[in-house]
């Protein structure tokens, strides 16, 4: 009987067990297992868990001639760079670094798959950042702070005993991609993360990353010396809590010795900091720091804060950094979202980055899809990450983009680094939206290579996802690399931001007005709307964010003829009949720009509609159903706002556009 119910419960589950299987393997689908080399077609003198891990990834993998790893100490420049040499009999990848070679196995393996030549090869690859670096906002208990994909990965319960395949898996990924670092935990942090028995999870965790050359680093809560520790207060000058952090330390360090170190979120949204203490970030950041020196660890301390008070919300991070500049440790790296409020589709870039001159900086990207439409919505953001990253700040003079601040080429950094948060959860596809994959793929190639472009990045992904057919390839690319800006056409054209519904920020809610609660959390203080018009003036009449910038920009920005139209909102309140560049008053034009946004996403709809014939019905049916959502919410936040925003314009509504329902 018991047999014959497993029978039963195994048949029902077959189609479901079939479906599952598709979105699993991410990009890594590298021809079958058969068809790899035989051992003594690879040649490699030395041996380290490494080295075995690139060996079995050839002798599974790859096709082509033999192939010779050899580490190599004259290319520590190189860090952990490789180079690859080939003839048709032969390919010699050659690093300093154990990791090095990995990577270069993992370019080699990309090539073969996306059918590239392999013959006559000579590749110089050395990354552009020296800690690319994933933020899981993981909790203890399994949820996931703006997690879209389901629970963590992270089985904090059964570690460290119980150790799930996924976690391997999960590290061979990141490899593939050339991210060396993560840190686990959500910077909303629980100071339970630092108890010695979750410490002990953690460097299972640790251990199992470390052969595909990833450090471990943990978020940590600033009142854990009080909460965990029993002490009195949490203070960073408190001798006793002082102590407390050194022990701490010495802990994770004999459990990890090659522990990357912390990351902190500390005054800000109500976690506890320095200030508790009328100590600045400085005294705070540096006090953990000198805890990690001695064992090479880092601090990096995130810039993300604001509070409710009459100051632009957009100009506070700004405001507090900036006198501190030149007070940090050399192991300290500010972390700075790439915006300066909340990873929205679009905003301007963070004025900070450039204006702190003799502190490290780095750019905190948003790979989970919190603003733009979660699970749901095929928004690619490589061309938001190049946007950020191509931004011109003029610290320095023309050219002073912000790769070039934060990867050492303008500034000397004694260490650079580029993060995001993270979108992976234990979703049988790792991402919830199928297509978000490429954006944790993205995001790993440009912090490997800032200079790769959208297309390039789209290319590859697509190729070795799906497959290399041209019918599928060049409209799919053309649908994800228009995709971002398609969103920001149908959630917040024109610079408007930040006009979410509630807390959990999927749909709109425009006319949202806590009052009571946080104003600065409300839609209505961002977009400003009135009888005059719409935006938010950031020049010198109103907030004057725009001085934060560097000329010319505080004066491009700063003048309504001069900003860029898809800012204008941003910078500036605009009335309704103000005349844009191509001659439409500013209401047609936010009118046809929501109506854009919902007509490319119905244009999605059909071109991925054609791609059946190119991939298995799962992946097909799975992106065909969230496009329908994604259509859906199209219209639903045009008609939202428009209708919303019509309420102060008191204007038609153009005829060509679409009427709601
Ligand atoms: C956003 C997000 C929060 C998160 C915060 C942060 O505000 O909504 O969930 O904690 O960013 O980055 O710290």
């Amino acid at each position: 009987m018991h047999n014959f119910r497993s029978y039963i419960v195994i048949f029902l589950l077959f189609p479901l067990i079939l479906f599952a299987e598709s979105g699993s393997k991410l990009w890594l689908r590298f021809p079958n297992v058969k068809n790899g080399i035989s051992a003594d077609k690879i040649i490699s003198k030395s041996k380290n868990p490494t080295l075995e891990i690139a060996k079995k990834e050839l002798m599974n993998y790859w096709r082509g001639q033999t192939v010779e790893l050899r580490t190599e100490k004259s290319l520590k420049n190189l860090k952990e760079g490789y180079t690859i040499k080939s003839s048709s009999e032969k390919i010699i990848i050659s690093a300093a670094k154990e990791s090095g070679l990995l990577y270069g196995v993992y370019h080699i393996l990309r090539l073969q798959q996306t059918k590239a030549d392999i013959n006559n090869l000579n590749i110089t690859e050395k990354p552009s950042y020296d800690v690319r670096i994933l933020n899981h906002w993981d909790n203890l208990d399994g949820t996931i702070e703006r997690g879209y994909a389901g629970h963590s990965l992270w089985k904090w319960e059964d570690l460290p005993n119980k150790i799930s395949p996924r976690y391997e898996e999960y590290a061979r990924a990141n490899a593939s991609i050339g991210i060396n670092s993560v840190v686990l935990n959500n910077v909303n942090a629980s100071p339970n993360m630092l108890r010695t028995d979750y410490l002990q999870k953690v460097k299972v965790l640790a251990d199992l990353f470390r052969p595909y050359g990833i450090k471990v680093y943990l978020s940590v809560n600033f009142s854990s010396p009080k909460v965990l520790g029993g002490l009195e207060n949490s203070d960073p000058l408190n001798k006793n809590v002082q102590q407390w952090w050194k022990e701490k330390a010495s802990e994770i360090y004999k459990l990890i010795p090659d522990f990357g170190g912390f990351l902190v979120k500390a005054n800000s949204e109500g976690q506890p900091g320095p200030q508790d203490y009328g100590r600045t970030h400085a005294d705070g950041a540096n006090m953990m720091a000198d805890m990690l020196k001695p064992y090479g660890g880092i601090v990096m301390w995130r810039a993300f804060v604001y509070s409710p008070s009459k100051e632009d919300r957009a100009k506070q991070a700004y405001l507090e950094f900036v006198p501190l500049d030149g007070k940090f440790r050399d192991n300290v790296i500010i972390q700075i979202k790439n915006g300066p409020v909340d990873f929205q589709p679009r905003e301007a870039f963070n004025p900070l980055f450039g204006a702190l001159k003799k502190t490290s900086e780095m750019v905190e990207f948003q790979i989970t899809q919190e603003y733009l439409g979660q699970n749901n919505h095929l928004v690619y953001l490589a061309p938001l990450f190049k946007e950020t990253l191509d931004s011109d700040t003029y610290s320095d003079g023309k050219g002073s983009t912000i790769s070039k601040i934060t990867d050492g080429t303008l500034r000397h950094a004694k260490l650079t680094a580029i993060s995001a948060v993270a979108n992976i959860g234990e979703d049988e596809n790792w991402t919830g939206h199928l297509f978000a994959q490429a954006n944790w793929y993205a995001f790993g190639r440009l912090a490997w290579n800032h200079e790769l472009t959208s297309e390039q990045i789209a290319d590859e992904w697509i190729k070795m996802t799906f497959t290399n057919d041209k019918n599928f390839l060049n409209p799919v690319k053309e649908m994800m690399l228009s995709s971002r800006e398609t969103a920001v056409d149908y959630m917040m054209p024109l610079g408007l931001h930040h006009i979410f519904a509630g807390t959990h920020h999927y749909g709109p809610e425009p006319w949202g007005d806590y009052k009571g609660g946080r104003p600065d959390w409300s839609p209505v203080y961002y977009h400003k709307a009135d009888a005059n018009g719409i935006g938010f003036d950031r020049t010198k009449t109103g907030s004057n964010a725009v001085s934060q910038y560097f000329p010319p920009l505080n004066e491009t920005y700063g003048n309504i003829k001069t900003c860029p139209e898809n800012l204008l909102l941003w910078f500036h309140h605009v009335p309704w009949d103000y005349q844009m560049k191509d001659g439409k008053t500013l209401w047609e034009e936010l009118c046809f720009k929501y109506d854009t946004g919902v007509k490319n996403v119905r244009e999605y709809q059909k071109t991925w509609d054609k791609m059946q014939p190119y991939i298995d019905e799962q992946r097909f049916a799975e992106v065909q159903a969230k496009l329908k959502i994604q259509a859906k919410d199209a219209v639903w936040w045009k008609d939202a706002c428009l209708l919303y925003f019509q309420t102060f314009s008191k204007l038609t509504i153009p005829y060509e556009i679409e009427r709601s329902v």
